[in-house]
């Protein structure tokens, strides 16, 4: 069977947020600590600290945003204890995360840091859960006011004299489960609390975050519409994709059978629905989709690598993952209109992570591929697709951008055959004559880069497209993410 789909280049939908690309780090494991920082005295080469090959491989992606500080984390994290000398700074235990102590080396000014050096937009995360309205609110003030108050004055004694510019910050997080507990009612009322005093000093913007539903807690949803929509500019999502039959049993990042393969991508399938229904809920309240749903913890959980702390939630990351990808993104931006931000959990060593570091090696993983491939989508505007017949191994999304050129996106996560793929190309002033394409794939199911052998998959050249009379025909392999771009 040949698969069609149909281009139509003037049938615009949404802008597609550059921060559907965002990512997430938590003090969780090696994410931060080994991950991102290393102190100053470190031997692996660093600015300040921070790991120069980790960086510039987050600087290569153009990564656009960078939640912190958690998770789970956030809401136990305390931030005066993240400030001054940092050989002064409070040892703690990280109570969710294996239990290991919490030196604060990395804090408030070390985040911003990183974030300046990334070009990225900082995403704090407050705490709700065991924290105070006035510490959150001197936390606000600490980062962003100019004048002359208590906590200006302390960051400056800190050596921080100018603020910093903050845009996004979360009130609370899953503060259903490990960020407190609450039911939807008392989060709301207590959103609509803490949100107040989440100030505005001079010319800084707050674009406040609202803790969102669990997967499909569909109610949580209506009820923070319900109660706190004009309080609020985004609210959140969490959706996982957990193959397994059981919390306890999640499946290996590695070894997996085709049926895990599946049980995966029809998990990952189903962020299509959970946003559809969500938005669906949203737009009662909110038609005018003011209010952007935020995904702002995605990705693959898998058991933790054999022999790791069962805390630190390390797994490795194959071709599967690339895929989870690919359609994730697809479908962000088949749902541009009103997800505006997402943030794969989490960027390094934890999670389905862009890079994995061991000592001072690193390596850059099948779905930090994906993500600079689908670079190409940022800020473009989502075009229609009308599928006319499609295989149900195939995902695809489109896009055009300001030059109007057009990129495609295509995910076939069968595991046998080629498919191949006919494109009838609508609504061009010019039609195309030229494409091109990038492909992602592997040899077999679970291949990916190690410290050893870190370029097995790497994107290469799609081979064997033809464009004539505004059709497009091209043979995609199975296990890959292709895009292809039309001029
Ligand atoms: O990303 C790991 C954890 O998953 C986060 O800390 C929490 O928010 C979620 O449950």
């Amino acid at each position: 069977m040949t698969n069609k789909v149909v281009l139509h280049a003037d049938v615009e939908k949404a802008v597609i947020n550059r921060n559907i690309h965002g990512h997430f780090a938590e003090h969780l494991g090696r994410c931060i600590y080994e991950g991102i920082w290393i102190g100053e005295d470190s031997s692996i080469p660093n600015t300040k600290g921070i790991r120069n090959d980790v960086l510039q491989a987050l600087k290569d992606l153009e990564i656009p945003v960078l939640r912190w500080p958690g998770g789970c984390f956030a809401d136990e994290y305390h931030w005066k204890d993240g400030i001054g000398p940092r050989e002064g700074r409070k040892r703690m235990v990280n109570t969710h995360w294996g239990g290991v102590v919490e030196n604060n080396h990395f804090g408030t000014h070390e985040f911003f840091l990183l974030c300046e050096l990334l070009g990225a937009e900082p995403y704090v995360n407050g705490n709700v859960g065991s924290g105070t309205v006035q510490e959150m609110q001197e936390w606000v003030e600490y980062i962003t006011f100019d004048g002359e108050s208590p906590m200006a004055n302390l960051r400056r004694e800190n050596g921080q004299e100018k603020p910093w510019s903050m845009t996004y910050f979360g009130v609370g997080n899953e503060n259903w489960g490990c960020g407190g507990n609450m039911r939807p009612e008392y989060y709301a009322d207590l959103y609509r609390q803490f949100q107040t005093y989440v100030r505005n000093f001079g010319d800084n913007k707050i674009f406040k975050i609202a803790c969102g539903p669990n997967v499909d807690n569909y109610h949580w949803t209506e009820v923070l519409m319900k109660e706190a929509t004009r309080f609020m500019d985004a609210l959140t999502l969490h959706h996982y994709t957990i193959p397994g039959p059981e919390w306890n049993q999640k499946g290996s990042a590695t070894e997996f059978t085709e049926a895990e393969w599946e049980k995966t991508m029809e998990r990952a399938l189903y962020m299509d629905e959970l946003v559809t229904k969500h938005s669906s809920i949203m737009d009662q309240y909110d038609p005018e989709k003011r209010v952007a749903l935020i995904v702002d913890e995605w990705g693959t959980w898998y058991d933790v690598e054999p022999g790791t702390n069962p805390g630190f939630l390390f797994q490795q990351n194959t071709i599967r993952d690339a895929l989870v990808a690919g359609v994730t993104l697809n479908i962000f931006h088949n749902h541009s209109d009103r997800v505006r931000m997402a943030n794969i959990a989490q960027t390094v060593n934890v999670l389905q992570s862009v890079v994995l570091t061991e000592g001072d090696q690193i390596v850059l993983t099948p779905t930090y591929h994906v993500f600079n491939m689908y670079k190409v989508h940022k800020d473009a505007t989502s075009i229609q697709i009308h599928e006319a017949s499609l295989d149900k191994n195939l995902h695809v999304s489109a896009s055009k951008n300001a030059a109007g050129e057009v990129h495609l996106s295509i995910c076939h996560f069968g595991l046998k055959d080629s498919a191949e793929f006919d494109v009838e190309l609508r609504g061009w002033e010019t039609a195309p004559d030229q494409a091109e394409g990038t492909i992602l794939t592997a040899d077999s199911m679970n291949g990916r880069n190690t410290f050893e052998n870190p370029n097995d998959v790497e994107p290469q050249t799609l081979e064997g497209i033809t464009i004539k009379d505004s059709k497009l025909s091209v043979s995609i392999p199975p296990m890959s993410v292709s895009v292809i771009k039309l001029t």
